[in-house]
């Protein structure tokens, strides 16, 4: 048996990890072969192949990034994609695929093995943990772990020049980075894409946290927007490669804060930082069950699954159920974190 292991979508800590997970169990124990398409879906569009085996994946543990590179190409865009991916996999001699991506790469997984017949297991991933069905996604640890320790050193700044700072997180569709990382930084006001927000409210929210003597964190979300009557900041306009442009809401939301309370603010947008570098413990751990597990469900035949986390388990479940919905916040755990607002 050949196996085609792909990454597609942006890149995420713990790839390598999933990569190194799969090549191991497969080679070790089932004796199979393997082979990486480049570049997320374009590789298997192009027949971009290259060699995997056990040497290329030493040592790739800790590596942020992804050895395979990465892109957001989505083949049934593309003229004949369908019938260009089958015959590359053939020509490579691939009997299955393993796909490792957010909700578009995924989508497409799902596309190809369930109406085209292509044998994919599906491999969760994204920073943003918004993928339905699995209870995390890898990545996501350790982008919380670096914007939490951004919040903890804006602290000190904070009060040293009794500022606000507006810290602007990953999360075009769901605020979990924001909510998570708020709370373990100890921020006194988070924003989340799920939830409009009323500049009024953040305004007092603010003033009271300046009453108090103290310099307010404020986090919030990219896809963060507040309440109709205020700009949009999202125009809807795309870069060159297709994808929308936030136009910065972090910014946006300093300089109204420091309009409508005079006190001076200032805003720092972390962005790749948290896609970036090595992976942490936790994350390492669940790519490394994910890519084993993506390689028995190979070996089961059991194709148009992904493999998700339970619990403490690890479970298939039908690609087309993690990409049909998003996950975002629960209103009722965002407003457990409000008691913090203020
Ligand atoms: O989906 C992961 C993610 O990092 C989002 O949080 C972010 O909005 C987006 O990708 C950024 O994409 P790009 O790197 O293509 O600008």
């Amino acid at each position: 048996m050949r196996v085609g292991v792909l990454t597609g979508g942006g890149d995420c800590p713990g790839l390598n990890a999933v990569i190194r997970g799969i090549v191991r169990k497969g080679v070790q124990e089932y004796g199979y072969t393997f082979t990486g398409f480049r570049d997320g879906w374009r590789g298997a569009l192009e027949g971009h192949a290259v060699p995997l085996d056990i040497p290329a994946v030493r040592g790739i543990l800790p590596r942020g990034g992804t050895i395979l590179g990465s892109s957001r190409t989505n083949p049934l865009r593309a003229e004949h994609g369908v019938r260009r991916i089958k015959e590359n996999l053939a020509k490579a001699e691939v009997d299955a695929l393993v796909a490792i991506g957010g909700e578009d790469t995924l989508g497409v997984a799902a596309t190809l093995s369930g109406e085209y017949g292509v044998p994919c297991v599906g491999v969760p991933k994204t920073i943003d943990n918004d993928l339905s069905a699995t209870d995390y996604t890898f990545g996501f640890d350790t982008a919380v772990g670096i914007a939490t320790e951004a919040i903890d050193r804006l602290h000190t700044t904070a009060e040293s020049h009794m500022r606000v700072l507006v810290v602007e997180v990953m999360g075009r569709h769901a605020g979990w980075i924001a909510l998570h990382s708020g709370l373990a930084g100890g921020a006194n006001v988070i924003l989340i894409p799920e939830q409009r927000f009323d500049v009024e409210q953040v305004c007092a929210w603010v003033e009271s946290r300046f009453r108090a003597t103290y310099a307010p964190i404020v986090v919030v979300a990219e896809g963060a927007m507040p309440k109709d009557g205020d700009v949009v900041l999202k125009d809807g306009s795309r870069d060159s490669f297709g994808h929308v442009r936030l136009s910065g809401v972090g910014e946006w939301l300093a300089k109204e804060i420091e309009r409508r309370t005079g006190k001076e603010a200032r805003t720092t947008v972390l962005g790749h930082v948290q896609r970036g570098g090595t992976p942490s413990a936790f994350d390492r751990w669940l790519a490394t069950r994910f890519g084993l597990h993506a390689i028995d469900a190979v070996r089961d035949g059991d194709f148009g699954k992904m493999v998700a986390l339970r619990g403490t388990k690890i479970v298939r479940v039908p690609i087309a159920e993690a990409t049909a919905r998003l996950k975002t916040v629960d209103p009722e755990l965002y407003a457990e974190a409000g008691v913090f607002f203020g």
